[in-house]
């Protein structure tokens, strides 16, 4: 494919105007002022469009689109096991097969690429997955409520099984990570296992830290210490780590994570509508850590537009430290791209460059709100909205473009997805 006339955002997160991309073998094989030779098959006439890197959702539970709408207004530990957990108890494969498939198609029209996503049914997911074209980092949860070690679990032969059957699945799009699900829902002995069994087998690591202040709390009473230190003595970071959320980090934590190269997956949206607080985000990126953007799950976002967490992150902290000066347009835009590239292990990919791969987002730039275009990268991450994606490509394939899924019947998924729901909110009637 050739998009000719188009805007890029470039690598340093300006704007070149008038450029040719071409595409071919699913990478970026042609960026330049002049129409490239030879033959690129489709054409897209980008005058009046924005070509941006593919974003990353760092931080999912797609299957949870399920439950959008369903718990409101309650309490976190309310939200967990009024609604939340007895739910998900009666969610069967053909449910974590139409949810992921409707949080991929909400996912691509938003611009998003890949996600790294922490749920159950594992194999099911994976075929949405994989049917959808999209790039994702999968996790099963781990939770354990006992003292049973992780040898003990299923989540272990599960993981050895994953790691065979599904681990770079699709030409790569698919990968496995290793999960504890939180400091409060699992033990000392369990993290320990994850993280020795992640170091052994190579693999990425999962984890939710730090999201509410009663969690810390009750991490120091148990344990003595923060949740960040928790699962830095115990190796848990010792491989290369996503960890969600991180609202509540204290004196040392900053230094930990960085020293341990952690990805920090900030969900803004998710924090506010559950009341969980605000994560210091700037003093985050002054202290070099990673930061990579995220939604988590439909239940507390209601979606899974990235755009929406974009704006909030970038604005957010500004008001929340009283400097408008924190958190810049390209240090929001790095995030919901390049950082959760980064932070999948799939190093390369998240710039407009020749030679990577071609996982590529259109805005539409005739829109009302994108006028005058005096500054682009200000426009894209104040005023663009998600539904200005005209395009989302993966590997050089067109998984979306104009109202139109190319690898999704999105019909039937809906339907799927309301059929599923009725029967699970019957069931617990
Ligand atoms: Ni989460």
């Amino acid at each position: 494919m050739l998009f000719e006339n188009i805007s890029v955002l470039q690598e340093d997160f300006t704007v070149a105007e008038g450029q040719s991309v071409g595409v071919r073998d699913g990478k970026i094989a042609y960026i330049g002022a002049r129409p490239p030779e030879g033959g690129w098959g489709d054409r897209f006439d980008g005058r009046r469009a924005l070509l941006t890197p593919g974003f990353v959702n760092a931080h999912s539970h797609a299957p949870m689109v399920l439950l959008r709408g369903y718990a409101e207004n309650l309490p976190l530990h309310r939200w967990l096991n009024e609604k939340v957990f007895p739910f998900e108890d009666r969610m069967t494969d053909s449910s974590m097969y139409a949810g992921t498939l409707l949080a991929a198609a909400e996912m691509l029209r938003f611009g998003v690429c890949s996600f790294t996503d922490m749920y159950m049914r594992i194999p099911a997911m994976a075929r949405a997955v994989l049917e959808s074209g999209m790039k994702c980092n999968l996790c099963r949860g781990l939770t354990v409520f006992d003292g049973t070690d992780y040898k003990s679990l299923s989540n272990y032969p599960d993981n050895i099984a994953f790691l065979h059957d599904l681990h770079g699945a699709g030409e790569g799009r698919l990968l496995i990570d290793f999960c504890i699900h939180g400091e409060y829902t699992s033990h000392p002995g369990a993290v320990a296992g994850v993280a020795e069994h992640a170091k052994e087998a190579g693999v990425r690591v999962h984890v939710h830290v730090s999201e509410t202040q009663a969690e810390v709390e009750g991490c120091k009473q148990r344990h003595g210490k923060t949740p960040v230190r928790y699962f830095y003595d115990l190796g848990l970071f010792d491989q290369p780590t996503t960890a969600a959320h991180c609202v509540w980090l204290e004196g040392e934590d900053f230094a930990l994570l960085k020293e341990k190269n952690v990805t920090v997956a900030a969900c803004p949206v998710s924090n506010m509508k559950l009341a969980s607080g605000f994560a210091d985000v700037p003093r985050m990126l002054e202290s070099g850590i990673h930061v990579a953007l995220g939604t988590d799950g439909a239940a507390s976002n209601n979606n899974l537009n990235l755009m929406k967490d974009l704006f909030l992150f970038a604005a957010l902290y500004k008001g929340r430290s009283g400097d408008p000066t924190v958190v810049t347009p390209a240090q929001a835009l790095a995030a919901a791209t390049v950082e959760g590239w980064r932070s999948q292990g799939r190093s390369g990919c998240g710039a407009i460059r020749e030679g990577a791969p071609a996982d590529l987002v259109v805005f539409d730039l005739d829109k009302p709100w994108m006028y005058p275009k005096t500054d682009l990268v200000n426009n894209l991450v104040f005023a663009a909205q998600g539904s200005d994606v005209r395009l989302t490509m993966v590997d050089g394939k067109v998984l979306y473009q104009d109202g139109e899924y190319k690898t999704i019947d999105i019909e039937k998924v809906q339907f799927m997805v309301q059929k599923e729901t009725d029967g699970i909110l019957e069931g617990l009637k």
